[in-house]
């Protein structure tokens, strides 16, 4: 790797424009555009070094083609080759969201791992991931990007995901540079509406939405991307305290800040530049290296600095910090690496790839009710496997798989076939359309090219009932396959009502009456109103998207070859009216009891059935085909001083027919303190595989800063303190069944500014 004297040496022979066009990032164009612009000219602006990175390169040809035009720029500077590898490259995954269920880093390493392989077999150097924003809101369809609603399970997911796809050292060809994204607080826009502005304490920022780009960082993450919308009234692209300030000089970070989209662009839009020139002044100056599609600093930096309103040293510092980065991933060397990696492609959708994925999605799945113990299903059973997305293709990678093809997927058909295949019977019916609304159809069809995520069916919807029917009073068993359609979620898709579409509806109340035990299984990018559908099921498994390996890894789960372990990775709400919603807010004063109040927080009009302060069901929640019973907690030591730990031990036994996995979750509920905290924090969890009749002993460590809380002031602030005092250490399997210990916390030496 060439070292900072080499960079410096080459910085030093670079012109002003040549440096500019280093901080060029463009994408010619693909299937997958976010945004109404593409940048024209792509192949002439390489060869004259006016462009810096690439990103959306659909073949290594292409990229073969690009690079070898940078090489004849004057300085032969190679491009650096990015994509969006969200949830796998080829071989897809499950969504972020449900990679986040499984409560598994070491699973969530090892699918970044083999998203790196893939990926970086295809030429690409960098990947726009992992996506880190917290949410709380389920109405903001990038949700499904996120790990959700908790500040430490993002934390261990970022952290997993930047070890997998960079694997320890970035000159390696089968690793890539991890993006962190979207710097910050992009996850809690207000009304759920994608690129909405956030507003919010900066203590709120720094526990909650800070925690997992901190982690990213500490793993070593290359780069960061900013996020569309303004924090606090301050666009992220403009947002110098945060990005300069917290994220570089606090953290450290030194590497590559990326725009988003037509992000330095959009500054004049969110009405804090008065054209593109100011925009891309402001951008510089706020920290962003790269400017994404927008070609501003290409068009307008260069007069910015003759004119004396920017400093050269500026585009200087975000120049050696691309440099850098083409240093890191050993691009300097051999521009060729990656893209000379795997000429057959002998290195996409393998075997070993494709074992992982159909694995990965039982450790994915969440069994939210199994009534009568429904599931597993017996292989010698006639199942009538019934819903619009029963034999699907297109929908099965969810959003962000842009690189996926439908022809690579096992559909739910196919797998349940295969595992009844010689024992049992399947009957197949689609029962109802996706949607039916027209217009609604049309929006979610819009990243469709043949294939349609919402197929035109001429068939009326009563006659599919009706075939439906018949095929569940043919069978001991209905498994219904229901959920949104891929584009219902992620960027640009936020929805009002959280329910399923109102003719899937109508097929389960159907299903139901015909009085057959029925399996509901639903796929979503987010969590959803479940109430009525809770009712109808006998049994209700939320499998997220599955991925490429949907069918044989959902028949896995259902005909209990694997067992549903994932968990609730954020509150699925009862009534979207209560949103936002998650189990980590803080207490008010008057607080909800156990059934509605007047004067009391809570809603007049929600059952007493379900707790008005949090959801149907609950942060961490999920069922296992077995039952653990769980020993009392115990700690090592019930004062706690600064510089000391805490062993928090629980024995889990397995209970119950089967082996099974269970994650145990390790919880604060921190002392009265002069600023509220949540009652609940999640600070630790293991998942543990259990053979019938086993037991384990759960055993968390934590330290005296593991304690600790923001006590910021401002945004960029990152002043912490530990609230001295009794602190319940809460261990169980979700949050809301949870029993402890106390152990006495004792201050940091010194006052806490401000409080
Ligand atoms: C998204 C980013 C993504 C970028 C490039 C934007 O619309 O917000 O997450 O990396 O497009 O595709």
């Amino acid at each position: 790797m060439a070292d900072a004297a080499a960079i410096d040496a080459l910085l030093a022979r670079m012109t002003l424009a040549e440096k500019i066009g280093q901080l060029n990032l463009v994408t010619p164009g693909g299937d997958t555009l976010t945004g109404a612009v593409v940048n024209s000219d792509v192949a002439e602006k390489v060869r004259t070094g006016r462009i810096g990175s690439i990103f959306g390169v659909k073949s290594v040809a292409a990229a073969r083609g690009f690079q070898t035009l940078a090489l004849q720029s004057r300085l032969g500077i190679p491009l650096l080759f990015a994509e969006d590898v969200i949830h796998g490259h080829r071989t897809i995954f499950p969504l972020p969201i449900g990679l986040a269920a499984s409560f598994d880093p070491d699973l969530i390493r090892r699918t970044a791992r083999i998203a790196a392989d893939e990926a970086s077999a295809c030429g690409i150097d960098q990947v726009y991931a992992p996506m880190v924003d917290v949410c709380r809101d389920p109405r903001w369809g990038r949700i499904a990007e996120s790990p959700g609603e908790d500040p430490y399970l993002a934390s261990r997911y970022a952290a997993a995901m930047v070890e997998g796809f960079q694997r320890d050292d970035l000159t390696r060809a089968d690793a890539v540079m991890a993006c962190l994204k979207h710097f910050a607080g992009y996850g809690a826009p207000a009304g759920g509406r994608d690129y909405a502005g956030a507003d919010m304490s900066p203590a709120r920022l720094h526990d909650v939405y800070l925690p997992p780009f901190r982690a990213g960082v500490a793993a070593g993450a290359g780069s960061v991307m900013a996020a569309f919308h303004a924090l606090n009234g301050i666009p992220m692209h403009a947002h110098r305290r945060l990005i300069a300030g917290w994220l570089r000089d606090t953290l450290g970070f030194d590497g590559l800040l990326v725009a988003d989209y037509t992000g330095v662009a959009e500054l004049v839009a969110h009405h804090v530049a008065v054209d593109g020139a100011a925009a891309a002044r402001l951008a510089l100056g706020a920290g962003i290296d790269l400017d994404m599609v927008s070609e501003l600093f290409l068009d307008t930096l260069e007069a910015a600095v003759a004119a004396g309103e920017i400093e050269e040293g500026l585009v200087d510092q975000a120049c050696r910090r691309v440099l850098r980065a083409k240093a890191r991933l050993g691009l300097l060397e051999d521009p060729f690496r990656r893209i000379d990696r795997d000429p057959a492609g002998q290195r996409l959708v393998t075997r070993a790839n494709r074992r992982v994925a159909r694995a990965t999605v039982a450790d994915c799945s969440v069994l939210l009710s199994n009534g009568a113990g429904l599931l597993p299903l017996s292989p010698r059973s006639t199942v009538a496997l019934i819903g619009p997305l029963a034999d699907d293709r297109v929908n099965m990678s969810g959003t962000w798989a842009v690189s996926s093809r439908p022809s690579d997927v096992v559909t739910i058909r196919a797998g349940i076939a295969r595992a009844l295949q010689g024992t049992g019977r399947l009957i197949h019916a689609k029962g109802c359309h996706l949607v039916e609304d027209a217009v609604l159809a049309a929006r979610l069809n819009v990243h469709d090219g043949q294939e349609k995520s919402v197929p035109d069916d001429p068939r009326s919807a009563e006659a599919l009932l009706e075939e439906a029917l018949a095929a569940a009073r043919r069978a001991d068993v209905v498994v219904a396959v229901v959920g949104e359609a891929k584009d219902y979620s992620g960027e640009g898709a936020s929805r009002l009502d959280l329910r399923l579409p109102a003719p899937q509806l109508r097929l389960l109340r159907a299903l139901k009456a015909s009085g057959r035990p029925l399996a509901v299984v639903v796929l979503t990018g987010r969590p959803l109103v479940l109430v009525e559908e809770a009712g109808l099921a006998d049994a209700l498994l939320v499998a997220w998207f599955p991925g490429t390996e949907a069918g044989n890894g959902l028949a896995d789960v259902l005909f209990g070859e694997a067992e549903p372990a994932g968990r609730l990775p954020a509150t699925f709400p009862f009534h979207e009216g209560q949103i936002t919603v998650a189990y980590g807010e803080p207490p008010t004063g008057r607080p909800f009891r156990d059934r509605f109040e007047k004067f009391r927080t809570g809603y007049v009009d929600m059952p007493d059935r379900v707790p008005h302060d949090d959801g149907l069901f609950p942060f961490g929640f999920g069922l296992s085909y077995t039952r653990f019973a769980y020993g009392p907690a115990r700690a090592d030591r019930a004062v706690l001083r600064p510089g000391e730990s805490v062993e928090v031990s629980v024995a889990v036994r397995n209970v119950g027919p089967r082996a099974g996995r269970e994650v145990v979750q390790l919880y604060l509920s921190p002392p009265p303190g002069p600023i509220a905290r949540p009652r609940l924090i999640l600070r630790r969890f293991v998942k543990l595989q259990l053979r019938r009749e086993a037991e384990a002993v759960a055993r968390f460590r934590l330290s005296h800063a593991d304690f600790a809380a923001s006590a910021a002031e401002t945004v960029g602030d990152a002043a912490e303190w530990v609230a001295p005092g009794p602190y319940r250490l809460l261990v169980g399997p979700h949050s809301r069944a949870l029993h402890g210990v106390t152990v006495v916390v004792e201050p940091l030496p010194g006052p806490v500014r401000g409080l």
